[in-house]
């Protein structure tokens, strides 16, 4: 996936009656990443402030009763895009459906935690999706979506991220296509440019690149298998992000570096873990595998390959200076 620079898009970067958290506070604390923690902290501060003057001109969501009858006599599906995995980084519109669902069927990479606030009459079912270990094949996952919404139930399909990132969405929604049945797709935020930014890694930057290629790591570069061009990823310009490689982070970077990139280029693997916490290696392509495993990052994480890496950085040290 490639995409241009937005150039001047005039993003406000903050909710109405949201003030910008002040640089002053809590400007002691610098431990490894506690900037970016410490920065999320007060967003979530100041957000809580301004939803609790809100509060009781808000329409209660959950558990509404009304918007559940308001559904169509038949049975629908929505495809929900849940986001990276933290539970507040979900869509307004994929949190509504949630609430009003009868059935959830749930990815491990889902945000899970907002399981628990649904009502207990509402049926989950577990579709796991752990690599090597999926509790239910694709084509079972399609029947039980299909199955329930026929019995009139209204399903939805919680995924991580975007549902057609790397989310094989585009299947059920044809099984649904195919089987009749109403489905609707949330698009999400996916993991490929949340996770580097959670990590305060922009996936373009003006004067650095205008170019992003999503890539799927899944399959080794040298397999006969593989269908990624990495010719062209290696040779461009811009930055490259990796989805599910890092069990083939060693191939994928010795194939990048002989194929073109830098072997200097810099270089982050993040992996967020849904609850605020997360772990950042950096350093340059080549080293990238050796960091990665003394650091034993395990899977789910997002790899960055390219010159904005270094906007992390370069933030920190404007922060530490201004503190
Ligand atoms: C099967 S793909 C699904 C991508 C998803 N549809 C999306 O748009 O984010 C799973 C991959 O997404 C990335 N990923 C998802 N959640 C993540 C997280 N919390 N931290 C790091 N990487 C994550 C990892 O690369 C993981 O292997």
């Amino acid at each position: 996936m490639t995409a241009g620079h937005g150039g001047d898009d005039g993003h406000a970067g903050a909710s109405r009656g949201v003030a910008r958290p002040s640089a002053t506070a809590d400007q002691n604390r610098q431990r490894s990443n506690g900037q970016h923690r410490d920065q999320a902290l007060e967003w979530e501060q100041a957000l809580e402030r301004d939803q609790e003057r809100k509060q009781g001109q808000e329409r209660d969501l959950n558990g509404d009763r009304e918007a559940r009858a308001r559904h169509p006599a038949g049975g629908w599906v929505a495809l929900v895009g849940g986001g990276p995995g933290r539970p507040d980084l979900i869509t307004v519109r994929g949190l509504e459906l949630l609430r009003r669902a009868d059935v959830v069927v749930v990815d491990r990479l889902a945000p899970r935690a907002l399981l628990d606030d649904l009502q207990p009459e509402v049926e989950i079912v577990d579709a796991g999706k752990a690599p090597h270990g999926h509790n239910l094949t694709q084509e079972q996952i399609n029947q039980v979506i299909v199955e329930r919404a026929r019995r009139g139930l209204g399903v939805v399909r919680l995924k991580g991220g975007d549902p057609f990132v790397f989310g094989r969405g585009g299947e059920e929604a044809l099984a649904c296509a195919a089987a009749g049945v109403p489905c609707e797709v949330v698009p999400g935020v996916t993991s490929a440019t949340a996770v580097p930014a959670l990590a305060g890694i922009p996936v373009t930057h003006r004067g650095i690149t205008q170019d992003v290629t999503i890539v799927s790591g899944h399959v080794d570069p040298s397999h006969p298998g593989s269908t990624v061009d990495w010719d062209a990823v290696a040779t461009g310009p811009g930055t490259i992000v990796v989805l599910m490689g890092i069990g083939t982070l060693e191939r994928i970077t010795a194939e990048l570096i002989k194929r073109g990139r830098r072997a200097s280029t810099p270089t982050a693997v993040i992996r967020d873990d849904g609850s605020g916490d997360q772990q950042v290696v950096t350093g340059p392509l080549a080293d990238i595998p050796a960091l990665v495993a003394r650091a034993a990052i395990q899977p789910p994480a997002v790899i960055v390959i390219g010159d904005v890496v270094t906007i992390r950085n370069e933030v920190d040290t404007l922060r530490q200076k201004k503190s």
